[in-house]
């Protein structure tokens, strides 16, 4: 793993957009995104460049089950407002959230990372150690999965609700094993809050309890912190 340190997130974004600029310059068309605090200074350094996906693809982690794409606190709604109102791509792909038939929903996303194998990946990181959506105990070799968000997600991500009741308590996300298969994966981490995470997924066993330790598995990832999100590194 590369661990990259910087001064804050802006500088950690504009290390992002430097590996998406060398990316696209290099061919890559499918581009994995996620949600979250962490990536934002990351899409506002995409949005403030003359970068063009008109022609790429996106395919975003998860989504919460039972929002609309319009619902201001979908993920849907978060990437339209971060990115893609500003920087549209050819094709972006999120899990639909209101799917009547979940497996059948878990089954067309699987096909859509089959069709549209992903070139780089970001990432955020749950302060349990979780990627996409996928908690503790979720399997290294997971597809596309509907999971229940365990009590402390609900809690950090509480943040963007107007009460802690409203966060869902479901969700749709690419398995760690999905996740695994993208060529290149890019994490950003910031503040104390992620420290034990990230110590845990650099230098702990690879273990199921500590999902982002399966990112030891893959050959080209390069982890963004702060120095708070690296005061635990040994
Ligand atoms: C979001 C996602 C989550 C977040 C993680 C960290 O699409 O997949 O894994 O990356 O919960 O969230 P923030 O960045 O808000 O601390």
């Amino acid at each position: 793993m590369k661990i990259i340190q910087v001064k804050d997130q802006v500088a950690g974004g504009q290390e992002g957009f430097e590996i998406f600029k060398a990316g696209l310059a290099s061919g890559a068309q499918v581009f994995g995104l996620a949600t979250g605090s962490s990536p934002i200074k990351f899409y506002e350094a995409l949005v403030a460049s003359d970068l063009d996906f008109t022609d790429a693809t996106s395919v975003n982690l998860d989504e919460y089950v039972g929002l609309s794409a319009d619902d201001e606190q979908s993920y849907h709604y978060f990437m339209k407002q971060h990115l893609f109102d500003k920087k549209p791509f050819a094709k972006s792909f999120l899990p639909n959230g209101l799917a009547s038939d979940i497996q059948a929903e878990l089954k067309r996303y699987d096909q859509v990372i089959a069709e549209h194998p992903v070139d780089i990946q970001i990432l955020g990181i749950g302060q349990n150690g979780h990627i996409g959506f996928n908690e503790p105990g979720a399997a290294f070799d997971s597809n596309t999965q509907e999971v229940q968000l365990t009590e402390s997600t609900i809690k950090a991500n509480a943040r963007f609700f107007e009460n802690e009741a409203d966060v869902p308590t479901k969700a749709i996300s690419m398995g760690i094993g999905s996740i695994l298969k993208a060529k290149k994966i890019v994490l950003f981490a910031y503040g104390e809050s992620k420290a034990q995470a990230i110590k845990a997924t650099i230098e702990g066993p690879q273990t199921t309890d500590v999902p982002a330790s399966a990112l030891q598995l893959h050959d080209d990832v390069t982890i963004i912190v702060d120095a708070a999100a690296a005061s635990q590194l040994s």
